[in-house]
Order: C-alpha cells, then sequence, then structure tokens
C-alpha cells in the first residue's frame, strides 16, 4: 500500500518534463488546500545546442534529455532529502510536443514506476501550463486562461483540473513561435522571445505600421503568420534601399502588434467568459512561455482593471517550461485518483478543451 491512501493531501510527486528544449525535474508535496511545497526542482536548459540552429532540433533534444535526466533526477533526490521510496506517484509529460522528447521522459517516469512499483500520472504538458498560477498562488476556478507558449495559443475557460472549455485558439502560428522568428529574421538570437522584448525596452512602438489580424473577428481566435510576413517585408525594403532597419523599433512594433491582439481577442473572451460563468468579477490568468513578456503582463493587467477582473500571471520561472508545473498538474490528477497504465502512449499533439 502507498503511502498515499493514508495522507493523500500531502502526497510527494516526482515530475519530469522534457517535450521541448528544458530537461526540468521537480519534487513537490501536497499541502492541505494551499499552495504545494516545492522540495527540490532543477533544469537544464539545452538553448545553447539549439542557439546555432535558431531553433530546436528535436534529434539533438532527445539525446540530451536522455543524457540529463539521471542526473538532475539524482541531484533533486539528494537536495529534497528523501528516497525514491518516499515518492507516490511518478509524473510526466505524456503530451504534446517533440515525441523524441516526450519518450525520453516517459520511459524513464515507466521505468521508475515498475522499479520501486509506484503509480505512474501522464501530464498534458498544456494542463501543466493551464494550472501554473496555482502553483504559488490561490486562484480559485474558474478563471478565463490565455495559454501562449511556443507550441500553443489558445484562450480557454478553467473551470477545475481536466475541465476545460475552448474559446479560441491560433489559426496558423503561436505567438512564441513570431517572437522567435522574428528574432531570427533580426540575427539577435534564440530562443527570440526574451531578446525581442530586451530589445523592444528601447524602441519606439509606433515607428513601423503593422497589421493586428483578426481583430475584427468576433470569435477570439489569433492569426499570427501575416504579422511575421508583414515584419519581414520591412526588413525587405530596407535591404532592397540599402538603409539600416532600427531593431529596437521594429521590435518594439512588433511586441505591441501581439500585445494589441492578446488585449483586443481576451476583451471578446472576458464578455464569453462572464456570460458562460455568470460571474460579475472575474479572474483572468495568463501562463505559457510569453506570459514571460512584462510589456504585455502588464497590458493584460490594465484591461483586466477595465473589465473588472482580477490578473494572475506565475512567477517568471513557472512561465517557461518547467518540472515543478508537471509535478503539480501530477498531483492534481494524483488526488482526484487519476493513475496512467504503463503503456500509456506519448503524443505528439493533444489539444486542451476540445
Ligand atoms: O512555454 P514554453 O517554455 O514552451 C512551450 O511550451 O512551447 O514557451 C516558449 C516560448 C518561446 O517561443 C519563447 O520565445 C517564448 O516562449 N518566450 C517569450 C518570452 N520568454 C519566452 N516570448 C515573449 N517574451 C518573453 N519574455
Ligand atoms: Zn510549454
Amino acid at each position: 500500500m502507498h503511502a498515499s491512501s493514508i495522507t493523500d493531501q500531502s502526497a510527494t510527486i516526482l515530475g519530469i518534463e522534457s517535450s521541448c528544449d528544458e530537461t526540468a525535474l521537480a519534487i513537490i508535496k501536497g499541502n492541505q488546500n494551499n499552495t504545494p511545497l516545492i522540495l527540490a526542482e532543477n533544469m537544464f536548459s539545452q538553448i545553447e545546442s539549439h542557439a546555432p540552429y535558431g531553433g530546436v532540433v528535436p534529434e539533438i533534444a532527445a539525446r540530451a534529455h536522455a543524457e540529463k535526466i539521471p542526473l538532475l533526477l539524482n541531484d533533486i533526490i539528494v537536495k529534497a532529502n528523501i528516497n525514491l521510496s518516499d515518492i507516490d506517484a511518478i509524473c510526466a509529460t505524456s503530451e504534446p510536443g517533440l515525441i523524441g522528447g516526450v519518450l525520453v521522459g516517459l520511459m524513464v517516469a515507466k521505468g521508475l514506476c515498475v522499479a520501486h512499483n509506484k503509480p505512474l500520472i501522464a501530464v498534458n504538458h498544456l494542463e501543466g501550463h493551464a494550472l501554473s498560477p496555482r502553483i504559488t498562488q490561490n486562484v480559485e476556478f474558474p478563471y478565463l486562461l490565455l495559454l501562449a507558449s511556443g507550441g500553443h495559443c489558445q484562450i480557454l475557460i478553467v473551470y477545475g483540473v481536466g475541465h476545460y472549455e475552448l474559446l479560441g485558439t491560433t489559426i496558423d502560428d503561436s505567438a512564441g513561435e513570431a517572437f522567435d522568428k522574428v528574432a531570427k529574421m533580426l540575427g539577435i538570437g534564440f530562443p527570440g522571445g526574451p531578446a525581442v522584448e530586451q530589445y523592444a525596452q528601447s524602441g519606439d512602438p509606433k515607428a513601423f505600421k503593422l497589421p493586428r489580424p483578426l481583430t475584427n473577428i468576433e470569435t477570439p481566435n489569433f492569426s499570427f503568420s501575416g504579422l511575421k510576413t508583414a515584419v519581414l517585408r520591412v526588413i525587405e525594403k530596407h535591404q532592397e534601399h540599402n538603409q539600416t532597419i532600427n531593431k529596437h523599433d521594429l521590435c518594439a512594433s512588433f511586441q505591441a502588434a501581439i500585445s494589441d491582439c492578446f488585449i483586443n481577442r481576451m476583451k471578446i473572451a472576458m464578455t464569453l467568459f462572464k456570460q458562460k460563468t455568470n460571474l460579475y468579477h472575474g479572474r483572468c490568468v495568463v501562463a505559457g512561455g510569453v506570459a514571460a513578456n512584462m510589456f504585455i503582463r502588464s497590458k493584460l493587467e490594465i484591461l483586466c482593471q477595465h473589465q473588472n477582473f482580477d490578473f494572475f500571471a506565475p512567477p517568471l520561472k513557472y512561465c517557461t517550461d518547467n518540472g515543478v508545473m508537471i509535478a503539480y498538474a501530477g498531483l492534481q490528477r494524483f488526488l482526484k485518483g487519476d493513475r496512467s497504465p504503463l503503456d500509456y502512449k506519448a503524443k505528439a499533439r493533444s489539444p486542451l478543451g476540445v
């Protein structure tokens, strides 16, 4: 019998994240109805290996996860000062993501489950992001969520663990992808989001006129490929005329365009949220890698004030991929009684709320 059956609320959970270019592990402990105790966490970022290619190379990512997970696991067990036998459940990202990396993390989790007779919990990476504000704050359900990462851009209502309603999604690129591509076009670094944000700080957001795609449409969907192409045109035009482009101004203009799209779409989503939940005073969360952008956070916070919503965002280190969010989502699944079979299949795609 697992210790968990006696004190479920205080279960100790191991989480493994390997769906993209961060190898991240964490051990957390449930804490009644409060935020969890984080016993140990660590992360190895593969950025240096992928930077020369200007994007994540799946094969390199999978090999790096296979190399690093055992080392990180040893390290957090020491830091948390526990044995693997003290852990109540082992969780790993099982979907969506780059399949090689996901398979590596999930296989490690399965092996540990067999070796130590522990339950497996397969975690949807997007659920990890969706619940991430609750790692450090008591954000009550339901809340409106803007999930903006490298792979996804969605607006959802989070009614509870495992209960999501999709209100809108991107019809082409994600916002994070657009940030990364614009940074690549300008040659300012990888990953693109932080580089663009840094350049934008000293730029004029009105310097370049860029489109705000889909902002006249009632459904709160997004489209960013046209915006990306518009940035490319600006760069090409400058090259044709042998003019030096002001990268700071272009980054600021691009970031403002993304932010305007978010604000416009979220305003519509807020009306839908109020209609669907009958709440006059709402709660709004931004999560995922793009939520680390302080300009975007501040604009969303202002929108929330105007629309009578409380605004929440995870701490910066839990916006981008991390092991704690996988352990936390796994803990919530564990407390609901969910367990995954040992032949659970990793998936490259697995949307929330559909
Ligand atoms: O959530 P995440 O770590 O990975 C996925 O699940 O995709 O998100 C990574 C994405 C990248 O596209 C990265 O450029 C973007 O988040 N990002 C940012 C910032 N920090 C990371 N985008 C805008 N501003 C930032 N400060
Ligand atoms: Zn992510």
